[in-house]
């Protein structure tokens, strides 16, 4: 075998625990979420005298949406279990099922691992889960994980059949309590019959974690994860203070992890900021693209339209007139045509927005409504090859 390989292979690592920095990972104790669930307790404490409940937890990603489901709800069954009462808890992620066949299927396989994942029709299905609950004597309890996907793709008779479980009319009732997990606003995705049902239930809105919230998070993740001393402090304070731009747990443990393999591949026995800045220039890259996809053509055009200019002046602005004849050839070259004078400004004002440029007046010199265009954060250089790729 070439040493190298096993060099490799049987190095050592700063990271003691690889699991506690996974995404799936519940850590025992959830951070600067006690008043969020204290709500959740509050609204689901009849769930115990068996009245099933519906809540609407939103907020950004990375805002502990899905551990605190998932940490709240284990902690209910097994209260409800203390006390001779069964809860069924199923967590499914509709980004991962988004049909209600599939989400139907996820629920069921809960119940029966190797339920057969053909053959059923979804009226079928939903009889086997009432015949699983009623033979279990027991009440189910589904969060539903962006749940928007789900609604886009198959709309809310899902939703709406699982409520009507609980209805006064039905002929067994079995409580069904429903949690719809979603980063976007989606009572208007929901069709009249269900929004009935929604309109009434408690919604949780998650915000952003501040600095000193998301320093206490990393803090947390370094020591379930990292051997004793090998993390520096400034690197929790460096993830923090980048994490705070957007106020998103996940960004922050994604850095800390990545810079854990930066130190691991020099072979060294602590991770440094140094090491924290290279993940974040990795992680950047990763961002930038995910953001990029989520503009529409004219937007690429006209912040190509921008990147590129930017590059051949080599200047660190560009006046709005210059970006919008740039715009006009860049339309040309793919074949486009340039929209209006007032749509390139709002193209302008959106790719603001969305945190690629920022624009700001000129000073005095220049007349009128000219303004300043930078790009504060990506090289041009990215810019402009990762959109010349989307254009294709
Ligand atoms: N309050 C918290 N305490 C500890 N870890 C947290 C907390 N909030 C979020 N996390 C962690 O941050 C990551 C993102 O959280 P997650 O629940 O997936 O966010 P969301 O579902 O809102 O996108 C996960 O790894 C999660 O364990
Ligand atoms: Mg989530």
């Amino acid at each position: 075998m070439n040493n190298s390989i096993e060099d490799e292979l049987l190095s050592s690592s700063v990271i003691k625990n690889v699991n506690t920095l996974d995404f799936d990972y519940v850590p025992e104790e959830i951070i600067h979420r006690d008043e969020q669930l204290r709500f959740l307790a509050q609204m689901f404490k009849p769930l115990l005298s068996g009245v099933p409940q519906n809540v609407i937890i939103k907020g950004p990603v990375g805002t502990g949406k899905t551990v605190i489901t998932k940490k709240f709800c284990k902690s209910l069954i097994n209260i409800a279990r203390k006390q001779g009462k069964i809860i069924e808890y199923v967590h499914i992620n509709c980004r991962k099922r988004s049909t209600d066949a599939m989400v139907l299927l996820g629920i069921l396989n809960h119940f029966d691992p190797r339920f057969p994942d053909r053959g059923f029709s979804v009226q079928e299905m939903l009889e086997v889960l009432r015949k699983q609950l009623i033979r279990r004597n027991a009440q189910l309890l589904v969060a539903l994980d962006e749940v928007d996907a789900l609604l886009k793709k198959s709309g809310s008779n899902l939703i709406y059949n699982l409520t009507r479980f609980s209805d006064e009319s039905s002929i067994e009732k079995i409580p069904v309590s429903i949690i719809l997990i979603s980063q976007r606003d989606i009572l208007q995705m929901l069709d009249t019959a269900t929004i009935s049902t929604f309109k009434r239930s408690n919604v949780l809105s998650l915000d952003k974690y501040t600095r000193d919230e998301l320093y206490d998070i990393v803090k947390q993740r370094v020591d379930l994860a990292f051997h004793k001393n090998t993390v520096e402090e400034d690197c929790i304070d460096l993830i923090a203070d980048v994490a705070a731009e957007t106020g998103d747990a996940r960004f922050a443990i994604e850095l800390l992890w990545k810079a854990g393999i930066a130190a691991d591949h020099q072979h060294v026995e602590k991770v440094t900021p140094e090491h924290v800045r290279a993940a974040k220039a990795e992680t950047y890259s990763i961002i930038t693209e995910s953001k990029l996809r989520n503009l529409q053509r004219h937007q690429l055009l006209t912040l190509y339209a921008i990147a590129k200019r930017l590059k051949k002046d080599g200047t660190a602005y560009v006046n709005t007139g210059e970006a919008e004849k740039t715009y006009a050839i860049t339309c040309e070259e793919y074949n486009e045509k340039p929209r209006t004078h007032t749509m390139f400004w709002s193209y302008l004002k959106e790719i603001e927005n969305a945190g690629f440029i920022n624009i700001k007046p000129s000073g005095k010199g220049h007349l009128g409504t000219t303004q300043l265009i930078s790009l504060p954060d990506i090289p041009a250089e990215v810019v402009t090859n990762k959109i010349q790729e989307l254009l294709k």
